[in-house]
């Protein structure tokens, strides 16, 4: 049977769920697709600390140039995660005529358009399926099970992390402090959560699925990114009396001719599919003119499940070696009827609003005179638990208004005497 070398690059987490599949289903593998994926090597930092599989010994380096010097190597799979030295290990790999797996969605998100260009311009191809959603096969599914449609939007819960946060909030009655606790211990959240619960892992995830609906690999910078470290048990709770569940949104929408791209905390309906994702699982919500509204779903980490993505890139890029194919641009169209990117002032959204006032009459008819002025009009308002000469909180929902005025409105209204702390916002969508 033929075959198709391997180097690995990073033999951690992923990288062993990796070995560990390519062993235990080798002829499973072998079987389906008539070829053999062997491991030619396997390069990490650490060769001597014991894995969660063995392989043999000969197999290990700590010198990359074993693997990136090595002409019988045909495909390099990047598995150290970070920005360098993987960008270099990449460009490396395809300047000495290597196809390349990586699982680095923070790689490709912000150093994309280079390492792209150096693939196209080899002739050879980066596939990176477990970079969104980890086993979900969402990247395959964008570009080619929807390959004959246009996307009009996107929304993904695509941060375990965040997600467990909020799930534990709204389920146990706790703090986001406590919730975090809790997805330390579990294991779900690093040392140093930022990356997760401040939005940026999930902007890096939504550039790769814009690219992949839109054509456009946009820049970190031009994502509105607002995390969930500032969500209150209070709203957790106050949106769910009223039929809404918080969830930390990728949110990518077309809007006639412009594109929103944002990462949020978001109110959706609790009736809506995606309310339902619970924990550290992600799902993808993608609607496209003749496919219609679909949802991806399952868990968005874990060793096997994203090794098993890494797998089916092995298996898509030997069929592809095999047949010659190269897909230049992995077949992504621009789509070029979105004419700009919409700036996060621009958008019109629903919005869940409280404010934090003392509770006098007239302080109502104060708040709503200024939204009035701005063009903005109530579509619910509760006054909390009434306390005399005390801060009660007053809960309202917004029609649709544009972030620009709504901001404006409230710089007025949180410079009133009534109000005593800054109003929270939280942006809503139907889905
Ligand atoms: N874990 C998941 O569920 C998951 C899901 C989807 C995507 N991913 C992505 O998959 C990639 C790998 O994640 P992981 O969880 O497997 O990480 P990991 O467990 O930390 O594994 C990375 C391995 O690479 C080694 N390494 C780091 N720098 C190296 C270098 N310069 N040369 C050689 N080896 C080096 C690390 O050694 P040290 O530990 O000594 O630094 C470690 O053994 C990341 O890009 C991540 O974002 C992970």
């Amino acid at each position: 049977m033929k075959k198709i070398n391997v180097g690995l690059i990073g033999f951690g987490n992923v990288g062993s769920g990796m070995i560990k599949i390519l062993q235990e289903k080798k002829s499973f593998l072998s079987n389906k697709i008539g070829f053999q994926i062997n491991i030619k090597k396997i390069c990490d930092k650490d060769i001597a600390s014991k894995r969660s599989i063995s392989v043999e010994k000969n197999l290990l380096t700590r010198n990359i140039k074993e693997i990136i010097n090595d002409p019988q190597i045909d495909i390099v799979v990047e598995l150290i995660g970070g920005i360098h030295p993987a960008k270099e290990y990449i460009i490396e790999a395809l300047k000495k005529g290597k196809n390349v797996v990586t699982a680095n969605k923070a790689l490709l998100a912000q150093e994309g358009r280079e390492l792209f260009a150096v693939a196209s311009d080899r002739g050879k191809n980066i596939y990176f399926e477990a970079s969104v959603g980890a086993g979900i096969p969402i990247i395959k599914s964008l570009r080619e099970g929807l390959v004959a449609n246009k996307f009009y939007s996107i929304f993904g819960i695509v941060n375990g992390t965040s997600n467990f946060i909020l799930s534990e909030m709204s389920n146990t009655n706790c703090t986001f402090n406590q919730a975090l606790g809790e997805a330390k211990l579990r294991g779900f959240a690093e040392k140093d959560p930022t990356l997760d619960i401040e939005g940026i892992d999930s902007a890096h995830k939504l550039i790769l699925l814009v690219y992949l609906c839109f054509g456009r690999l946009v820049n970190l910078n031009d994502i509105f990114i607002e995390g969930i470290s500032r969500i209150s048990l209070a709203d957790v709770n106050y949106a769910k009396e009223m039929g809404f569940v918080i969830k930390l949104l990728a949110i990518a929408k077309k809007v006639r001719d412009e594109l929103e791209v944002r990462v949020h905390p978001t109110l959706i309906p609790k009736t809506h599919l995606l309310s339902s994702v619970s924990g550290i699982f992600n799902a993808i919500y993608v609607s496209c003119d003749l496919a219609g509204n679909l949802l991806f779903y399952g868990p968005g980490a874990g060793q096997l499940s994203a090794a098993s993505a890494v797998v089916s890139d092995l298996v898509d890029l030997t069929k592809d070696i095999q047949v010659g194919l190269f897909r230049p641009t992995l077949d992504i169209v621009v789509d070029k009827s979105i004419r700009k990117l919409r700036r996060i002032d621009e958008i019109e959204s629903r919005y869940y609003i409280r404010f934090m006032a003392v509770d006098k009459p007239g302080v109502l008819a104060k708040i709503s005179g200024v939204l009035a002025k701005f063009g903005i009009s109530i579509a619910s308002v509760t006054q909390k638990e009434r306390r005399k000469t005390q801060v009660v909180p007053i809960v309202m929902i917004i029609h649709e208004a544009k972030e620009k005025n709504l901001r404006q409105a409230l710089e007025v209204i949180d410079r009133l005497d009534a109000i005593r702390q800054k109003s929270v916002a939280i942006r809503m969508e139907e889905v």
